[in-house]
């Protein structure tokens, strides 16, 4: 396979391309979901919580995103790996820098940032030095508490006008790419029609031009509540091979997510 890039990702929502993306945080599970053709692998902060046991993001440091982005990058040598800058690892420019640094060197090709207008300055310093820059808004699992809790998000008016606000002014700022977790479809949708950049949904329908998975979801692995919105492809599926093929044959063919799947 080719080396994926930031401009390949760009053309595919120019041409309607949907593409297939999951989380990896090592190097088996990296290589095989290259091997089967996924594009775009996210090492995330999810990892707190599949790898690490925890009961949310927020205990995760910048050197575990390090250890891990390695790993995976090592089995995905050419897959697009973006990489989450871990809850207070960007609190301001400075610290965003340096953590970046140590994400890109480790072998990341963007890094994903969570929130809406206070990053403006972080992506603007960081697109300046030419990073590429992944923003995440909706569901922001790093402020859960702020959230009061894991909730969809955008659902009335003002939260929805908010959330538009924000995909653009990040966008403005210089994010080439950017992550809506469990919003409403429609106003995934609306943020998707209107930004150039490609937008990857997760919990948020099926007009974005990406989307996203927790492999533990899409496997079957989470033990107890699940998302409502995650779908394990590997019951149906026979193997794990089997299973990453199905879900990117349903992303490409926009049978998933369908109503079921989404808010
Ligand atoms: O950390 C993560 O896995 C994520 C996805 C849920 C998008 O941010």
């Amino acid at each position: 396979m080719e080396s994926v890039t930031i401009s390949e990702l760009k053309n595919w929502k120019k041409n309607k391309i949907k593409f297939a993306a999951i989380t990896a945080y090592d190097f088996s599970f990296a290589k095989l979901f290259s091997n089967q053709g996924i594009p775009v692998i996210l090492t995330g902060d999810s990892l707190g919580m599949t790898i690490q046991g925890h009961s949310s993001t927020l205990s995760v440091k910048i050197k575990d995103i390090e250890y891990h982005t390695k790993a995976v990058r090592k089995g995905a040598p050419n897959t697009f790996l973006l990489s989450d800058l871990p809850f207070m690892s960007y609190y301001n420019t400075k610290q965003a820098l340096k953590s970046t640094a140590k994400i890109i060197r480790s072998g990341a090709n963007m890094i994903k940032i969570e929130g809406g207008k206070w990053l403006v300055e972080i992506i603007k310093e960081l697109s300046d030095r030419s990073i590429l820059v992944c923003g995440h808004i909706g569901l922001t699992p790093q402020s859960f508490n702020y959230l009061s809790g894991y909730k969809v998000q955008g659902r009335d008016a003002s939260d929805a006008k908010k959330l538009i606000d924000d995909a653009l002014l990040l966008e403005e700022s210089g994010i080439q790419m950017l992550v809506v977790e469990c919003i409403p479809e429609k106003l995934a949708k609306q943020i998707t029609e209107n930004l150039s950049i490609p937008v990857i949904g997760i919990g948020s329908g099926k007009y974005t031009d990406g989307q996203i998975l927790v492999m533990h979801d899409l496997l079957g692995i989470t033990e107890g509540k699940k998302p409502s919105f995650t779908k394990n492809f590997l019951s149906e599926s026979g193997s794990v091979q089997k299973a990453i093929q199905k879900y990117i044959y349903e992303v490409k063919k926009g049978i998933f997510p369908n109503k079921k799947y989404s808010f």
